[in-house]
């Protein structure tokens, strides 16, 4: 390949962050330089998403100012990921001049993709993605361990599983082999990628493949000496009261669930096709709790699905209410051309949609802030991220994913995993003191103020501890 400057722009899930980092480093092994700006780089891709419109108008815009420097100077463009894989993509891709288009499934075209002068487009579906990635850097923290791809539920409002195919499990030694290049590079928390963790092994015919249960892939990794494991996404159709049993007696599984429960609405469950009920939602819920007393519930929500009505919206708050999320990522639901519920029902009004969310939004802050609150006076094991910085804070997060940030501390200024007292807590952060094995307070660091911008450190400062 001819020596190339290229910088990657992601959108969307960590899913795709994974598949950059992928594509990345094939570029990498291929001579490529990777740059950190537009400016810098005579090839830019983009990895796209096309989940909800929001994402795809960012791409649009993106393109539109890509292709006025592609007139004033040579530059080649490359569409990547969910959005390539559509239509829709391949149109705007046509609009926008963009020179190659590699859907999920075809990322490892990308050599190929940037060898010659003409317009490369790739649309496979390959489950020979798997093992590509190579080892992360030294003294990396925190990685991503893709397990599977694709999905086979076909959630009705859902444009994934045309996106990214059917789904398709990476053999446990596979996966336990870069989970042992991850170790070696330091990693302290890794998070098991897949659409749908859950169903782990099933389109592999499962444990007659050799293939372990989800749970006992978790107990593996647990056991591997990575000091945390998490993992995303969850189906509740798929979910066994068995991974509950395994993050209890498996002490590396972060107490952390992410459980799209999408609405508390039986009548709206089963127009989007989800397979399960309230009721079953509920109980893989009391199951969690049962095993977990001190579990971190997280879910997805889609406000103002087709025909959703006030009553079926009120089921949803209901249900917030009995489970009492620690957080949620709360979506107005978003008409995707191909897929069953843009065919076949009519979108609500934006209004009621948007009226919606806000009372959604409310509520969930309600919760946030009373389970935090619940953390003031507990010592969280929080891995601290990113190297000390003018403002004289660390940030991280804990085992249940909470966002904290800690003071520099003697012994603490470092990115690791370090025991914090929590001191204060707002919806959306916990603020905390790092602590010695016996509870004593690390003494502090004072602020180093970076003299050129002694600004820097009020505006990063975050809010004063209680
Ligand atoms: N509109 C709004 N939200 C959606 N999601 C998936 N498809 C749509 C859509 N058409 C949300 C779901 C899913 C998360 C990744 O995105 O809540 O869990
Ligand atoms: Fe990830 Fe889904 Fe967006 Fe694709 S469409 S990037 S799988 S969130």
């Amino acid at each position: 390949m001819v020596t190339t400057r290229a910088h990657l722009i992601t959108y969307g899930c960590q899913m795709n962050e994974y598949d950059t980092h992928l594509v990345q480093s094939q570029l990498v092994s291929l001579g490529a330089d990777i740059v950190s700006s537009v400016d810098e780089a005579d090839v830019v891709l983009i990895n796209t998403c096309a989940v909800r419109g929001k994402p795809v108008e960012k791409v649009r815009s993106l393109l539109g100012d890509l292709r006025k420097i592609k007139a004033r100077r040579p530059l080649v463009i490359g569409l990547m990921g969910c959005l390539a894989q559509l239509d829709e993509g391949q149109q705007i891709a046509r609009a926008f001049g963009v020179d190659i288009v590699l859907g999920p499934g075809s990322l490892l075209d990308i050599g190929r993709a940037l060898e010659g002068n003409e317009r490369f487009w790739a649309l496979n579906f390959r489950d020979e993605l798997h093992g590509h990635v190579p080892p992360p850097p030294q003294g990396t923290l925190q990685a991503h361990l893709t397990i599977m791809r694709g999905c086979d539920h076909h959630c009705t409002y859902c444009i994934v599983p045309t996106t990214r195919g059917p789904q398709v499990s990476r053999s446990p030694d596979d996966i336990l082999r870069e989970l042992d290049m991850q170790l070696a590079a330091g990693v302290q928390e890794v998070t098991l990628l897949g659409q749908n963790v859950n169903a782990y092994g099933v389109d592999q015919g499962a444990q007659l493949a050799g293939y372990p249960s989800f749970a006992n892939l978790l107990r593996l990794v647990g056991q591997s000496g990575v000091r945390r494991v998490k993992f995303t996404t969850s189906h509740p159709m798929n979910f066994t009261e068995d991974v509950a049993a395994a993050m209890a007696d498996t002490p590396a599984i972060c107490e952390f669930i992410h459980l799209p429960v999408q609405s508390g609405s039986n009548r709206v469950l089963r127009r989007m096709a989800r397979e399960y009920t309230r009721e079953q939602y509920l109980k893989h819920v009391a199951d969690i709790r049962r095993h977990l007393p001190h579990a971190v519930l997280a879910t997805d929500i889609i406000v103002g699905f087709p025909g959703e009505t006030e009553d079926d919206f009120q089921d949803t708050l209901a249900l917030y209410d009995e489970v009492g999320y620690d957080s949620a990522y709360m979506f107005i639901y978003s008409p995707r051309p191909g897929t069953p519920s843009y065919t076949h029902f009519a979108d609500l009004p934006r209004e009621v949609k948007t009226e919606r969310l806000g009372r959604l939004v409310a509520r969930q802050k309600e919760w946030s802030a009373r389970n935090n609150a619940t953390k003031v006076g507990t010592v969280q094991e929080v891995l601290l991220r990113g190297d000390a910085h003018s403002s004289g804070f660390l940030e991280g997060h804990t085992r249940g994913s909470h966002p904290t940030v800690v003071p520099h501390a003697v012994g603490a200024d470092r990115p690791g995993v370090y025991r914090v007292r929590i001191e204060h807590a707002t919806p959306h952060m916990l603020y905390g003191r790092t602590v010695d094995t016996a509870g004593h307070d690390l003494p502090l660091i004072p602020a180093t103020v970076d003299t050129a911008r002694p600004e820097a450190a009020a505006l990063t400062a975050p809010l004063p501890m209680a």
